[in-house]
């Protein structure tokens, strides 16, 4: 155990996304994580678009971490790119962005993606 509360104990599960009943707690993560606001319709636009490459990581009930991406042809490649990536904090730290992006990417690469970018917000503390 190398948590206060025990969390750590309980394994991390990792679930791609089954359905429009998982959107209100995407949606409800990535909104309470990133300054930037996106409407239903951007969320819609990914992941229905892309389900295969939007995944959900799991601390007993709770989701704790999402990833939501796209693909597509960019001038002469054919890319891959991290939409939005988030990881709530307390569960930063143990490797579950790893997980999420490494699952994505795989999905990218099956898909015949030869790059992936991905923007990040910068704070200055
Ligand atoms: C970025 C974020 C998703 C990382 O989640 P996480 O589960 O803690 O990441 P991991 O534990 O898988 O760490 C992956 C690597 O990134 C590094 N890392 C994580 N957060 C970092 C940060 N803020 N600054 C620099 N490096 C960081 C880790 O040290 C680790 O490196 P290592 O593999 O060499 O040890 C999480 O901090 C977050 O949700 N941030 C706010 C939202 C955000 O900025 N999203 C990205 C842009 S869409």
């Amino acid at each position: 155990m190398d948590d206060e509360n025990g969390a750590a104990m309980v394994p991390i599960r990792y679930v791609s996304y089954q359905g429009e009943e998982q959107l209100p707690i995407i949606m409800s993560l990535i909104d309470q994580e990133l300054s930037e606001p996106y409407s239903i319709f951007t969320y819609r636009y990914f992941i229905t678009l892309w389900p295969q490459l939007c995944f959900m990581a799991f601390h007993e009930d709770t989701c704790v971490g999402t990833i939501v991406c796209k693909m597509g042809q960019h001038r002469n490649t054919f890319r891959g790119y991290i939409a939005m990536l988030v990881v709530i904090k307390p569960f930063r730290g143990r490797g579950i962005a790893t997980e999420l992006v490494t699952r994505s990417i795989q999905n990218m690469r099956d898909a015949g993606c030869e790059e992936v970018t991905l923007e990040a917000e910068m704070h200055s503390d």
